[in-house]
């Protein structure tokens, strides 16, 4: 994810540009750089960091100029640096681009580049859209972006600039958000309207394969080589309520934000129906020699990771352990050189994690990080690194960073279970199927849950204490709701086995007090039944989420939300859903600051 900006109007194009950017920094911040045409010749800035950086090295003096382009990146290919930051340039400088959105086929792609006698100076995988631009010009910017188009597979938000064209300002979009704005003074086009709103109100959403020319005179929009029209749309938005998308706090934009995540993580880590990691994985010589695999984060990244020990279990057929990452650092007596040490943080930042990571290496040990910050200080110091593909996580509660966390270690399962062949490839498909029809799934399920879940929250908002049950998996899942609700809301939520009630936390169950009991696992279905009559036999507030349609069920549940059904070992990628959208309504009906809850930090470096 990132933000794009670019504009071509009878104004000074760097003003707009740069205060679009800002409005876009909730999606990406790790660089951010613009290109402006001035008499036929490319100006382009780049800087790391977050866009104050830029903005300091433009102090000198502004670039003149009334088109150009923007970008505050959000890495997916190669680390945060200068070289990385984009627009991107091509061999002959004659090119500008800036991206949203990853290229798939990128090393085919720039394999036969360089073959050509293109050279590389990023590790981007936006640089060779640009090479492939600069290749197919031949007098037509916008020929030259389609023909370029043609060659890439994966998802884009494109805006393109030429020194040969210097009125013109090419943009165009696959499954990556681009809208048009049109003002008085020009034409932008942007991530989202967050960035227009000080310009102008009227913008265009562009669809996939749209190809637009903007000129000094208008745009031209085609798709599919065919003139199209758009609608011009009034957007009842203010400047501040677009910096959410129109939510009213990152968590729930977050929330909502969970099927393209994972979609996004599926695109860099599936091809061909199948799991491909790449280097990111090892191979079955490898996997085999490790003589212990152990998982290792803290909070929500700890209980992805207890989830990733059991998949990664049943891949292996052999024991995974996990513990807290402040636990590990201090107590490592087993891991040699001859292990296997996963850590898992979607800040990459984290400081017991981190510690983790320096101490197994001192052991010897091979580390693998599952992060979703590239470029983060566990990115850069782990052997292997998986990437989430979340797209920024701004609030302090973790939504869809424990979502990817989860993906990305079921499709490590999957490829270490396949290699040591435990899993056929026929399997392998199946579950990479099943796995992929998930982020559908879950878009239908936010709308029906919604409501559900709110009045659940009415009731829940007025206690003071709650407890979450389950069994196996269930059990994992109910963890990470108890911790999302009493990180916003304040309010003492406990999750445990289910059947470790009856060995004293039951003496605490009374009259209206709230459980919330999660049924997914199909083998457990009655034991966790008998739970949930126990709390109800003394009183207790039953809130039941299955994906089991028994009646038995609904005769024990004062509350019951109905989510669907997946197997057994995927069910926590659904169940956490309602329990974050139970958290956040809590939260809301309480009037905290959800986002920013207190007492805690986004990424915790200290001990
Ligand atoms: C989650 O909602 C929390 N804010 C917290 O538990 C978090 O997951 C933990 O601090 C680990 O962070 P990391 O993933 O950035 O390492
Ligand atoms: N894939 C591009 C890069 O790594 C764009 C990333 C994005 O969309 O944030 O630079």
């Amino acid at each position: 994810m990132c933000g794009i900006v670019a504009y071509n109007g009878s104004i000074a194009a760097q003003e707009p540009i740069l205060h679009g950017l800002e409005r876009l920094e909730y999606r990406g911040y790790d660089s951010a750089g613009v290109a402006i045409q001035k008499d036929g010749k490319l100006q382009v800035e780049r800087a790391k960091g977050r866009l104050h950086a830029l903005v300091e090295r433009l102090s000198d003096g502004p670039m003149e100029g009334t088109v150009g382009i923007g970008h505050t990146r959000w890495a997916t290919h190669g680390e945060p640096n200068v070289a990385n930051a984009h627009p991107q340039v091509s061999n002959d400088g004659n090119f500008a681009l800036v991206h949203n959105g990853i290229i798939e086929n990128f090393q085919t792609l720039k394999n036969a580049l360089i073959s050509e006698g293109y050279s590389f100076q990023s590790d981007t995988d936006t640089e060779v859209a640009v090479n492939l631009i600069q290749k197919y010009y031949d007098g037509n910017l916008k020929e030259a972006v389609a023909r370029a188009t043609g060659d890439i597979r994966g998802t884009y938000a494109f805006a393109a600039l030429s020194a040969h064209e210097p009125d013109t300002l090419v943009v165009a979009r696959m499954d990556s958000p681009l809208i048009l704005g049109v003002s008085e003074d020009g034409v932008f086009a942007a991530s989202d309207v967050a960035a227009l709103l000080d310009y102008t109100k009227k913008v265009i959403y562009l669809e996939d394969g749209d190809l637009v020319t903007i000129g000094a005179q208008g745009y031209t929009i085609e798709n599919q080589g065919e003139v199209v029209e758009r609608e011009v749309v009034d957007v009842p938005w203010d400047a501040t309520q677009a910096t959410k998308e129109g939510y009213d706090h990152f968590m729930i934009k977050e929330i909502h934000e969970q099927p393209k995540a994972l979609r996004d993580s599926l695109i860099r880590k599936v091809s061909g129906g199948t799991v491909d990691l790449s280097d990111s994985s090892y191979t079955r010589e490898e996997i085999l020699a490790f003589d212990r695999i152990y998982m290792s984060a803290c909070g929500t990244a700890f209980h992805a990771a207890e989830v990733g020990k059991r998949a990664l279990e049943d891949a292996l057929g052999r024991e995974v352990q996990a513990e807290v990452a402040s636990e590990l650092r201090y107590y490592m007596p087993f891991i040699t050189e001859k292990s296997l040490v996963i850590v898992i943080s979607q800040s990459g930042e984290t400081g017991d994690t981190l510690a983790v990571v320096k101490e197994a290496q001192k052991r010897g040990a091979q580390v693998l990080a599952v992060t979703n910050v590239v470029g983060s200080s566990i990115d850069r110091a782990s052997d292997k690194v998986i990437h989430c593909d979340a797209g920024p996580e701004i609030s302090v509660a973790s939504t869809k960073a424990y979502s990817t966390q989860l993906l990305s270690l079921f499709l490590l399962a999957l490829d270490f279970g396949e290699k040591v062949g435990r899993y056929s490839p026929e399997e392998v498909r199946a579950r990479v199927k099943e796995l992929s029809e998930i982020p559908d799934t879950i878009e239908k399920m936010l709308e029906k849950t919604i409501p559900e879940v709110d009045a659940i929250a009415e009731k829940i908002s007025k206690k003071d204490s709650i407890f979450y049950l389950g069994r196996g998996l269930d059990y994992l899942s109910a963890k990470e709701g108890a911790l999302k609700l009493k990180e916003i809301s304040y309010i003492h939520a406990n999750a445990l086995p289910s059947g470790e009630l009856k060995h004293g936390t039951i003496a605490l169950i009374e009259e209206g007090l709230p459980v919330v009991t999660i049924i997914t696992q199909s083998e457990l279905v009655e034991k966790s039944i008998s739970n949930v009559k126990e709390v109800k036999a003394r009183g207790a507030h039953t809130i039941v989420l299955t994906n089991d349609e028994a009646p038995e069920v609904d005769s024990v549940a004062d509350d019951k939300i109905l989510i669907p059904k997946t197997s057994d070992l995927y069910a926590p990628l659904i169940s956490v859903l309602p329990q974050q959208l139970l958290a956040y309504k809590t939260s809301v009906l309480l009037g905290n600051d959800v986002d920013k809850p207190r007492n805690l930090a986004k990424s915790v470096t200290v001990e």
